[in-house]
């Protein structure tokens, strides 16, 4: 065994992300959070197909803990994300990019994370936001 892998398995490995944050919990809060902006939202609410935002709520907190390091729950039910794909029958212009966002962010400022979590959090919460447009203005 290198030095490296040495101490790749011993103490100084590091945490996930999902790991630093606080795990399952915080990602419920996060999403739970958003989603209570979204109930209320007059152009986002009417995009979700189901009646029970529940099950959206289920499927966004298993992806973004699998996504930052915790159980693989989310591909177990669903399969690859192939997230812009599964956002092509909804129309995600700007201004849904920016209802969606004003939630996250919303939801982000209520977690308390420190300043490094919540940039790092933040920085691919907008990036991936941008990269589901898929209509013009
Ligand atoms: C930019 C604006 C966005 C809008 C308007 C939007 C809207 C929607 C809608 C209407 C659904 C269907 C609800 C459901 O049945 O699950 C959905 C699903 C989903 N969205 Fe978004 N979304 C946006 C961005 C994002 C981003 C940035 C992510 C990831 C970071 C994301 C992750 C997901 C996931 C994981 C699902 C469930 C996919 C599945 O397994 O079927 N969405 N989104």
């Amino acid at each position: 065994m290198d030095g490296v892998t040495e101490i790749r398995r011993g103490t100084l490995q590091e945490q996930t992300f999902y790991e630093q944050v606080g795990g399952e919990e915080t990602f419920r809060r996060l999403v739970h959070r958003f989603y209570e902006g979204v109930k209320d939202d007059p152009l986002l609410r009417p995009m979700y197909p189901e009646e029970d935002l529940g099950p959206a709520e289920e499927r966004l907190a298993l992806f973004l803990m699998q996504y930052w390091g915790g159980p693989t729950t989310y591909s177990d039910n669903r399969g690859h994300p192939r997230l812009r794909m599964r956002h092509v029958p909804f129309k995600v212009d700007r201004a849904a990019h920016d209802a969606w966002l004003k939630h996250m962010r919303d939801a982000v400022d209520d977690l308390g994370l420190s300043e490094e979590h919540e940039q790092t959090l933040w920085k691919y919460l907008t990036y991936a936001a941008a990269s589901m447009i898929n209509s013009p203005d």
